[in-house]
């Protein structure tokens, strides 16, 4: 089942496509992308402090490089979280950053029982436009997205290396990765509707009104349906944060599809590591706040069969904010009865086209 919300922002009257069931554990859900804007609230941060799979990658990380050292916590949100832990495991300071307001003010509030000993400074503000010294020895920032790179950590801790860390200074996490399955979208949400959870709806409303405007969002499945992938996961985004970092890349990958089926688009998903030398956290496979991303590719499904290649551009170039990437993506499907189907997709972070693909003319009907 699934019901038409009007919804308001900023002048603009919208229809949204919503899916009134209430969320259950393991049933897939369809969320915008939230993480790549500042939308961030209790409820979000909650998330991501209960995230067991990532937190005790972050503070393994941490418990290994943290101790004597000065740490430097990019996105420190409400909880101070990567601070107060990186000063358990025996930082001497830890400089905390936070851009959000908001989540600024709560923070400074909780400073003083977190921190009785005045080893944290809290700074309002953009790591990229701060500068402050003395330069730190470890980074930790938690900046990662369900796209690796969507919340900005190439430009970001580019910029932390550069201008906020000793030579030879470490950033945690360590690597991460953005791998690309072939999909079709209604097999990912099986026995429902292709429409928005009912709870994701404010931050939609959010989203388009920090933007001023509604734009194609990217699309955030949660518990997607694990059956549903009809190919392997190839990487197409890589962020290596101690190595070679590039803000910008482009891969091509051609993606080998394993079984029969119907596809129109592909399934993204993250693989992190905070430390080089550890089983990774996989957020397809395992319980995490992070989810996968679908991206729009063919109007139409196209049928599918083992052995027919997929061959996918993924680029990712700085939007004009110079932080927050614009994702873009060309893909030609060659099949077995030696047919080819193209199709292109811009994904920007903010802006862009409104309703632009037969997914989001689906999610945002317009009246009649
Ligand atoms: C994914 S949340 C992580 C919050 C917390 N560190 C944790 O791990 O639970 C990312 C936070 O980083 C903040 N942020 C992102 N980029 C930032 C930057 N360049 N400078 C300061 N804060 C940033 C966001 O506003 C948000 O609060």
């Amino acid at each position: 089942m699934r019901s038409i919300q009007e919804i308001e922002t900023r002048g603009h009257s919208l229809r949204v496509c919503v899916d009134p069931e209430p969320e259950q554990e393991g049933r897939p859900t369809l969320w915008p992308s939230v993480g790549e804007y500042p939308i961030y609230d209790p409820f979000l941060y909650t998330t991501m402090t209960t995230d067991d799979e990532r937190n005790k990658r972050f503070r393994a990380a941490l418990s290994q490089l943290a101790p004597d050292k000065r740490i430097l916590d990019i996105g420190t949100g409400q909880d101070l979280l990567w601070a107060r832990e990186g000063l358990q495991a025996g930082a001497r300071h830890a400089l905390a950053l936070e851009v959000i307001e908001d989540a600024f003010h709560k923070a400074a509030a909780n400073l003083p029982s977190f921190d009785p000993q005045d080893r944290i400074t809290l700074l309002l503000g953009q790591s990229t436009h701060l500068q402050f010294a003395p330069r730190a020895d470890v980074c930790v920032a938690e900046i990662i997205g369900s796209l690796a790179g969507a919340e900005g950590a190439a430009a970001v801790l580019t910029d932390a290396r550069n201008r906020h860390l000793e030579p030879g200074g470490l950033v945690v996490p360590h690597r991460a990765v953005t791998l690309a399955a072939a999909v079709r979208l209604a097999d990912l949400l099986p026995e429902q509707p292709v429409a928005f959870a009912e709870a994701s709806v404010p931050y939609l409303r959010s989203i388009f009104d920090w933007h001023g405007a509604p734009f194609d969002v990217r699309l955030r499945v949660e518990n997607p349906s694990a059956s549903a992938l009809l190919s392997e996961g190839a990487p197409v985004e890589v962020l290596d944060f101690n190595g070679d970092l590039q803000t910008e890349q482009r891969t091509t990958t051609r993606i080998a599809i394993t079984r029969p089926g119907h596809m129109d688009g592909v399934l993204t998903w993250l693989n992190l590591w905070c430390l080089p030398d550890e089983a990774p956290l996989d957020a397809l496979h395992m319980k995490t706040n992070w989810a996968t991303i679908y991206l729009p590719l063919f109007d139409n499904p196209v049928p599918v069969a083992a052995g027919d290649v997929l061959e996918l551009t993924f680029a990712a170039t700085l939007s004009d904010d110079g932080v927050h990437p614009d994702y873009h993506l060309s893909a030609d499907l060659h099949t077995a009865d030696g047919q080819q189907h193209h199709a292109t997709l811009a994904s920007p972070h903010h802006g862009g086209s409104f309703r632009a693909h037969p997914i989001y003319q689906a999610l945002f009907p317009q009246a009649d």
